[in-house]
């Protein structure tokens, strides 16, 4: 819904408009311009206009901070305004809500205020809502690319396979081996098979079946989306609370990062000209601040350790940095993120597993883009090698043996940072590994570490609750980490799909 702020000498004397942007722009209003009987101009950052301007702006509703008076109406009446636009959320906070926020509400703000002297100028950005996004998604890689991708994704993961230890730490744990097998039907019958046609079609998409279990949805990604349709605008207000979040979260909450490559046949929401997926805000949260962190390394190596179907990388991938995605993962879930990130990024040289001996140093990392290993190659990655390790969401799912493995070889292979996301409470689900009772990393000081500050994560959620932890090496060269930034980054890459 597009609006117009009433001006009164009533509200300026009570400075009551700050409240009223605010509270328009978290649900989904987008105000432009104030009106006042008389004067013209700008006003906070606004054109400032007259009742008379009004029937030219497309406005569908004109509201007043402040109770409405007699004198308040007399111009509007007078200029031809219906009394059916004009309310008062001073006294109709509860009516004017459910205006802002029909079907979802239209549009996403974001308010960054500038300082003329020191004169606060309010200002906001807009990005346009068009509801749900469920339907089929045109591949941005043709059907002999996407075989081709299938191709080499599928063997690596059937070399892996092979060579993929059956105990000790580098296993598959007992938590994501049972859920694999029994969530997996499809996939696990096209391997035995050695059918790369049927892999290929689970993979073209992906973000809709059985093979992003775990790590986009579950029990599969597109009946969770579904009863999510069917909540209606309760699916773009799901959308809107990350929103809100994440733009608080982020230096430039710019929404055109946020849109879904043709890549797995994504669903989500319409915002501005992308398909957005409520996930995806996490990812790219993650990614900026990542890039912001190692901003005075030129081509720093990010190890992420169980990265899912690949968002974080991809956002990592596309927003102008130039790291070096490093995934290690189980091979079920590398060769989807593999397929997503090779299908995404068709021009980034990629690396992926030709055996055990395989050299992972850093020179050899860094001639690629993308680097995608199964998890018991990790001890192949000489000390010191990489920039920052990451896990999000992973190793308190995983059997404890493995979190010490996986701790110690980031006590080892990490020459920076640490940053994850692990379980600070269970909640009410299940019996997995807090991050209290991980072993302690001998070369690293935890720096910060708050509860997640995502609604589903967070300690308020009945799910369970994670929490954010960057960690340091103490004898980090600071030199290396703290300069300036090595290089501006690069233009960064966008989906629009138009609708
Ligand atoms: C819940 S998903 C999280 C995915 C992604 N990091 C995210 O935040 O959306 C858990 C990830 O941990 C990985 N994982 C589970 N057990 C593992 C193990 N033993 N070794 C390596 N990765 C493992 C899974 O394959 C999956 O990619």
């Amino acid at each position: 819904m597009t609006i117009a702020f009433l001006r009164t000498p009533q509200a300026d004397s009570a400075n009551a408009y700050n409240k009223l942007e605010f509270e328009a722009a978290s649900h989904g209003a987008r105000a432009v311009a104030y009106v006042s009987a008389g004067e013209k101009g700008t006003f906070r950052g606004l054109p400032l206009v007259t009742p008379s301007d009004l029937a030219s702006l497309g406005i569908d509703l004109l509201v007043a901070a402040m109770p409405l008076s007699a004198e308040d109406l007399q111009p509007l009446t007078a200029a031809g305004w219906p009394m059916s636009q004009v309310m008062s959320h001073a006294t109709e906070k509860e009516r004017c809500r459910a205006a802002w926020s029909q079907n979802g509400g239209e549009w996403m703000a974001t308010r960054h205020p500038g300082v003329n002297g020191t004169e606060l100028i309010p200002k906001v950005e807009y990005a346009k809502v068009g509801g749900p996004a469920v339907g089929p998604v045109a591949p941005i890689v043709d059907a002999v690319g996407r075989l081709s991708i299938t191709t080499r994704a599928f063997d690596a993961f059937h070399l892996a396979r092979v060579d993929a230890p059956s105990s000790g730490p580098y296993a598959i744990g007992r938590n994501w081996g049972n859920f694999l097998r029994a969530t997996r039907p499809q996939f696990y019958a096209a391997v035995e098979a050695g059918d790369v046609a049927a892999i290929d079609n689970l993979l073209s998409d992906c973000l809709r079946n059985e093979m992003t279990t775990g790590t986009f949805g579950t029990p599969v990604p597109y009946e969770a989306y579904n009863s999510w349709v069917s909540a209606g605008a309760g699916t773009v207000a799901g959308v809107r609370q990350q929103f809100n979040i994440w733009r608080y979260c982020v230096a430039n909450a710019d929404v055109s990062r946020l849109a879904a490559p043709p890549v797995g046949d994504p669903f989500g929401v319409w915002v501005g000209e992308g398909i957005v997926h409520p996930n995806t805000f996490l990812n790219d949260c993650r990614a900026q601040f990542v890039s912001e962190l190692l901003a005075p390394i030129d081509r720093p190596l990010v190890l992420d350790l169980g990265g899912g179907f690949g968002g974080f990388g991809h956002q990592l991938l596309s927003n102008g940095s130039n790291a070096v995605y490093v995934g290690f993962d189980l091979p079920e879930n590398l060769i989807v993120a593999t397929y997503f990130l090779m299908a995404a990024h068709p021009e980034k040289r990629v690396l992926l597993y030709e055996g055990r001996d395989q050299v992972l140093d850093a020179k050899t990392l860094r001639d690629y883009d993308i680097v995608m290993m199964p998890n018991f190659m990790l001890p192949r990655v000489p000390d010191r090698t990489v920039d920052l390790f990451t896990n999000f969401i992973s190793l308190s799912e995983m059997d404890y043996a493995s979190i010490a493995e996986y701790l110690r070889q980031v006590d080892r292979v990490s020459n920076g940072f640490f940053y994850h996301e692990n379980l600070l409470d269970n909640g009410e689900n299940y019996e997995f590994y807090p991050v209290s009772v991980f072993p302690a990393l001998a070369q690293f000081k935890t720096l910060w570490s708050a509860p997640s500050r995502w609604p589903f994560f967070s300690p308020s959620s009945p799910h369970h609750c994670h929490g954010e932890v960057l960690a340091a090496r103490r004898d980090l060269d600071v030199a290396r980490y703290f300069g300036a930034a090595s290089r501006a980054p690069k233009t960064a890459i966008r989906y629009a799909t138009a609708y």
